[in-house]
């Protein structure tokens, strides 16, 4: 989210709370997957594996009193301002997703995020998210069709999207867009296909008034989200496909905090011809559950 509106101010700690409340309720990990369970060897090789890792940063940079204080308030600081999701979900979720993306045939995907929300309207192809009267931003159709990797047009498949508006504001999240806004499942056709009238998103940068955008400004590091459109993409007996949908030319592709981006998912959107609206046609494959 953008910091250039005054609505900033108190959104990290809001839009932290939400993100928060979701995942708390295991609704954030929509890629269905089992739990890790409680194998000893298991969790103490990995949380072995993090916490020599912290060790090593300790003895190698030599840190001191001050700076492990400084760290174990930041640390609180996030437990306060709820922005674990958010922290996670930036700066470890694509590794996640990379590991859970080595056993997946089909469409490429990427990370979920901490801006989904369940429960947003649903509708049939061809669809119109619900926007405001006033809408701003480029009019943009996103088509395209649903099918399995043998080729079979699924039927059945849905296309649930959720991006920001043209100011990089995500509704749910921020307090100037209404609920709802640009969010929607799109129920597609008997061959799988949809058709999707949004406006284009923007570039937004994580929350900067919270201890995540803190730490990210304090490194030098860029907060910034190339624009993209989220979406999960199922079908009746395939595995969800969780993606992000980027666009040529953004200036933060290559360069996103999140690490999300990936050349094979990006947009080059054509004008329609009718005004300044444009479209972008992807069709996904997915593969059968297991
Ligand atoms: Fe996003």
């Amino acid at each position: 989210m953008t910091t250039t509106s005054d609505q900033s101010v108190s959104d990290a700690v809001t839009a932290g709370a939400h993100a928060t409340e979701i995942a708390r309720s295991g609704a954030s990990n929509l890629r269905g997957a089992a739990g890790g369970g409680a194998d000893p060897a298991r969790v103490s090789a990995v949380v072995g594996a993090a916490l020599e890792g912290i060790r090593a940063a300790i003895r190698d940079h030599k840190v001191t009193y001050e700076e492990f204080d400084a760290f174990k308030q930041w640390l609180i600081a996030v437990s306060d301002t709820g922005e674990w999701p958010l922290f996670l979900d930036v700066y470890l979720e694509f590794e996640v997703e990379k590991v859970a993306a080595a056993t997946q045939q089909g469409s490429i995907g990427t990370i979920l995020g901490p801006f989904w929300l369940d429960g947003q309207a649903q509708l049939d192809s061809p669809a119109t998210l619900p926007m405001r009267d006033d809408e701003p931003g480029t009019p943009m159709i996103l088509a395209g069709q649903v099918i399995a990797t043998d080729g079979t047009p699924l039927a059945g498949a849905t296309v649930d999207i959720w991006h920001t508006d043209a100011d990089g504001w995500y509704s749910g999240f921020a307090s100037k867009p209404p609920a709802g806004n640009l969010r929607g499942v799109v129920r597609c056709d008997d061959q799988g296909r949809y058709e999707i009238h949004t406006r284009k998103p923007a570039p937004y940068t994580i929350p900067l008034d919270g201890p995540t955008g803190q730490m990210t400004q304090a490194a030098g590091w860029s907060p910034w989200r190339p624009a993209h459109i989220h979406l999960l993409v199922s079908a009746p007996g395939h595995r969800t496909l969780t993606s992000q949908l980027f666009f040529t030319g953004d200036p933060y592709l290559g360069n996103d905090v999140a690490s999300a981006d990936k050349p094979e998912l990006t947009l080059d959107p054509q004008p329609t011809g009718n005004g300044d609206q444009v479209r972008s046609d992807r069709d996904f494959v997915l593969e059968p559950e297991a």
